[in-house]
């Protein structure tokens, strides 16, 4: 990742810090662009009551921090979900999973009532798709699975060596031509032995906060 890069993902970061209020229960993505507002959480460390996290590795950073994380079970409101995504259409429709953390990422999406996804400027794109859309599935359905997302017109490719944190697998799908993010995702949730697919059309973001060379660009969905 270039320097500039970094920058505007800190950029989004800090400016994501506005959606936090004293007392909240904060769901928290997964990815480089969450660390970079990790690394600047400190001064909230006292006035959050804890956060509900996608991911082992963003649970880790969390409790080095010090900040409570608790289980969604136990967790009645849960007001803003921060993260990240691999592509976002300006609808905000997303393509998400590129760490792997898909599905947990999906369940606090839903569960949240503000869904604030910060991204640099290289992540918007017009149609979903060029980046391979993840999928997760459970290790005995793989093969089963591959062979129907290829009758679909994708070309997956199995992420080898990443186990995610439940324990599936991933199967990155190439080519796909996704002009009907809504329709792909059912049709894709619909396979036997499908866990999640990473994209996020039924549920998008509410707000997009994009890093730009001209500072953070603000999107709210249209609804
Ligand atoms: C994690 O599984 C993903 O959904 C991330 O949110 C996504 O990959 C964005 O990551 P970066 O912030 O590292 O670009």
């Amino acid at each position: 990742m270039s320097e500039q890069q970094q920058q505007l993902k800190r950029l989004v970061a800090a400016a994501a810090l506005e959606y936090l209020r004293d007392g909240m229960i904060l769901g928290i993505g997964t990815g480089s662009t969450v660390n970079a507002m990790l690394d600047q959480l400190v001064p909230w460390v006292p006035r959050l009551k804890g956060a509900v996290s996608s991911s082992d590795a963003s649970t880790s950073r969390l409790r080095a921090l010090g900040v409570p994380v608790l289980d969604l079970n136990e967790v009645d409101d849960l007001d803003v979900y921060i993260d990240g995504a691999d592509e976002t259409t300006h609808q905000l429709q997303l393509i998400k999973g590129g760490g792997a953390a898909l599905t947990r990422e999906k369940i606090i999406a839903a569960a949240a009532t503000t869904f604030v996804c910060i991204a640099d400027e290289s992540k918007l794109v017009v149609q979903l798709g060029r980046f391979p859309l993840p999928v997760e599935v459970i290790p005995m359905a793989r093969q089963l699975v591959a062979r129907q997302l290829t009758e679909m017109g994708g070309r997956p490719v199995f992420r080898a060596g990443v186990t995610t944190d439940n324990g599936n697998h991933i199967l990155d799908v190439h080519d796909l031509v996704i002009k009907d993010p809504v329709a792909i995702e059912s049709d894709i949730n619909q396979l036997t032995g499908v866990v999640t697919v990473g994209l996020f059309a039924r549920r998008p973001a509410d707000v997009l906060l994009l890093g730009t060379a001209a500072g953070v660009r603000r999107i709210d969905r249209v609804t």
